[in-house]
């Protein structure tokens, strides 16, 4: 194991692919969430984009939602793939069985809504019979009417707050780590 100036032993950290997987997450998520509430009329930081790029319609970013949600999709894939066959660092002595059976289970949440939130609004606007706005004259509308759209919506948004929770568990896990038993946690994914 390497170490540092002091000689102290650095601790063990996720390798490079899935330290820039994280990361990526973390970004998209968090545009994700930008984009979701400025297209319910919450523009937020993305009001001056909606005004120059939109004319102030709020409805047109739907693609772009689709689009990061996707890739949001297909990162926690290939993250979940990419866990499965490397070894993971060992936990530091600083984290108490229970506290590793509760950064698992936050682990796993946090994985399964990484899936069903963007898997809930695919079945939004393929399953819902539901129309939107896409462009200037251009609509989308979902090619099956299988399940009724408020119900759809109901469930993206209680899955996209489940999410918001487990992130706040996983961070303050982190935090707690980092800044209250000072064991440098952070330092397994930077
Ligand atoms: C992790 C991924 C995702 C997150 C965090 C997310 C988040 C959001 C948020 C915050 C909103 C506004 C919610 C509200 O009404 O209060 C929203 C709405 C919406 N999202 Fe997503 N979303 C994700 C993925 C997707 C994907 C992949 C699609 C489609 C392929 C999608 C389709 C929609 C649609 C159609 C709406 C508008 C619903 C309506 O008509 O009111 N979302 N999303
Ligand atoms: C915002 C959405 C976030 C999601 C969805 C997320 C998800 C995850 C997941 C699934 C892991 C387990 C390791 C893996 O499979 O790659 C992990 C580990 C980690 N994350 Fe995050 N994370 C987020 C934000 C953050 C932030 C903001 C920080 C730093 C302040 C952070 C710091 C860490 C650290 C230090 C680890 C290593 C812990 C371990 O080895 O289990 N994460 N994260």
């Amino acid at each position: 194991m390497a170490g540092d100036a002091g000689g102290r032993a650095l601790p063990p950290r996720h390798g490079v692919i899935a330290r820039v997987l994280h990361w990526l997450t973390v970004l998209a998520l968090l545009s994700q969430y930008l984009v979701g509430y400025a297209m319910i009329g919450a523009e937020g930081l993305l009001e001056p984009v909606v005004e120059e790029l939109y004319d102030g319609d709020e409805d047109l970013l739907l693609p772009v939602h689709v689009v990061i949600g996707c890739s949001i999709l297909a990162l926690t894939v290939l993250r979940f793939a990419w866990r499965r066959v490397v070894t993971l660092p060992a936990w530091p002595a600083t984290v108490t069985r229970a506290e590793q059976k509760l950064a698992s289970t936050t682990e796993r949440a946090l994985y399964a809504l990484l899936v069903l939130t963007p898997s809930s609004g695919l079945a939004l606007v393929l399953i819902s019979g539901e129309d939107w706005e896409i462009a200037d004259r251009a609509d989308w509308t979902a090619p099956l009417d299988l399940v009724d759209d408020d119900l759809l919506v109901g469930v993206h948004v209680t899955l996209q707050i489940l999410l918001l929770v487990a992130v706040a568990l996983h961070l303050g896990f982190v935090l707690k780590h980092q800044f209250v038993d000072r064991d440098r946690f952070l330092r397994r994914m930077v």
